[in-house]
């Protein structure tokens, strides 16, 4: 098993770039689904579940290639509505292809999503808007069978601005005829990307970005080129490094507006900010401030995705400060390993406390989860001595070249095979 390997305590200077985002290229995969075209997606990251995703769009009877980090997909030749459970169950956000197969084929097989190390991952919000777009819907035997004649057109109101919901309710709207409106829809950044692209293929969809967006259903739709916006959690990830580290850090291919409620935190923590275009540099003298209160919210609020890293740097801050996680019941399990690693953190419920130490001390440790993995390495950065970092298939499923990127800010980490 690989681990990554990090003899801490350099601080970080230099320049890295951020790549595509995960979060917004899986449900844009998806939908290629719809055009039964060809699909040019530019700045698609090399993860995990990115190729996961390729294997299910190949699975389907799609064609994949890559150029470089383009990759294209040819979906003109969809051959079956059934997604086999190996394949699902290698990652959570398969479900989003349900929405797209039942807009292409009007029917879909899918195997019962796995649940996942953040606790469980219900699907009834998917499930309870497609039923009231008119699709039966059977569960057994841990398949979901989907069928529909015509897709209706409704009104729909999501219990929680779930991303995942808002994005399946786009994709099997797109097609349909009429008008969808769904309120109380997620907010975030991804869901505006997977919005342009479905615009460039020839959809109508509005309001993406607010809580409620509206879908005129076309009668068709075309491969497009496009190029995924950067991903704000691998930023806020690395901003959160220098936070822990010290230093001067410059990220490019950033969104500023994207990462407003991490850089908000991070100012709190005393890190100098500066916002470029698509550039962003922070600076940290010594050791952070702590922040009073974060608590993780649906966006525009603090991104649970962000709540790991940020811990990690908080976790050597000159003071205490509080994270309340609202969005996962069991996203701490980062929090023990750090512990192991002399930080001070305790943990209620939702609530950690985390009292901030003057450096953590190198220790074997050991991933869970995918945010979890880059926290435990954030933390080895500032130790004294040296840190390893097992499961690195979790980290490797949302950060592509991350040891890279750091070890050219300075950092001496190695994964060793
Ligand atoms: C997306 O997951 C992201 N994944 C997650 O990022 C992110 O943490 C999450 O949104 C919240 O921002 C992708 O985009 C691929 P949700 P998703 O539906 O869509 C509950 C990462 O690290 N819920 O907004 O699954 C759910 O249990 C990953 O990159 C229901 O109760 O998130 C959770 O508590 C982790 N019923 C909350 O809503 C449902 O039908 C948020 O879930 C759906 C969700």
């Amino acid at each position: 098993m690989s681990k990554m390997v990090i003899e801490g305590g350099r601080r970080l200077d230099g320049l890295v770039r951020v790549h595509g985002s995960k979060n917004a290229v899986l449900p844009i995969l998806a939908a290629t689904v719809l055009n039964g075209g060809t699909n040019i997606i530019h700045d698609c990251p090399g993860l995990k579940d990115v190729y996961s995703s390729i294997e299910i769009l190949k699975g389907l009877g799609c064609k994949a290639a890559w150029e470089g980090s383009t990759v294209i997909i040819d979906s003109g030749g969809i051959a079956t509505h059934y997604i086999p459970e190996a394949l699902m169950r290698e990652m959570r956000s398969s479900i989003i292809f349900l929405g797209a197969i039942i807009s292409r084929c009007r029917k879909a097989t899918i195997s019962m999503p796995g649940g996942c190390e953040l606790g469980p991952r219900p699907i009834d919000l998917h499930l309870k808007a497609f039923r009231q777009l008119g699709i039966a819907i059977d569960e057994a035997h841990g398949y979901i069978t989907c069928n529909v004649d015509e897709i209706k057109c409704d009104d729909i109101h999501l219990d929680f601005p779930s991303v995942g919901a808002t994005e399946n309710i786009m994709l099997v709207a797109a097609l349909a005829n009429g008008v969808t409106t769904v309120s109380n829809a997620a907010k975030e950044p991804e869901i505006v990307d997977l919005q342009s692209y479905l615009n460039k293929m020839g959809a109508k969809i509005s309001g993406a970005g607010t809580s409620v967006i509206t879908i005129e259903g076309v009668s068709a739709l075309g491969g497009v080129e496009h190029r995924v916006i950067p991903d704000r959690i691998v930023a806020a990830t690395y901003l959160s490094a220098a936070a822990a580290t010290g230093g001067s850090v410059t990220i490019t291919n950033v969104i500023p507006a994207h990462l407003q409620p991490v850089t908000s935190a991070l100012k709190e923590c005393g890190c100098g900010l500066r916002q470029e275009k698509d550039a962003m540099t922070i600076t940290v003298g010594d050791r952070p401030r702590p922040v009073d209160f974060i608590r993780t919210l649906p966006h525009p609020g603090f991104p649970t995705d962000a709540q790991p890293p940020v811990m990690s740097a908080l976790s050597v801050a000159a003071g205490t400060s509080v994270i309340a996680e609202n969005m996962f019941e069991n996203r701490y399990k980062h929090v023990p390993e750090l512990n192991r690693m002399g930080a001070d953190i305790k943990v209620d419920g939702r609530v950690a406390v985390i009292r901030g130490v003057k450096r953590l001390s190198g220790a074997k440790t050991s991933a869970t989860d995918l945010r979890g993995a880059a926290a435990l390495i954030i933390a080895g950065l500032n130790a004294e001595g040296v840190t390893e970092v097992e499961g690195l298939c979790h980290l490797d499923r949302g950060y592509e070249f991350f040891e890279v990127g750091l070890a050219g800010l300075g950092a001496n980490i190695k994964r060793v095979e």
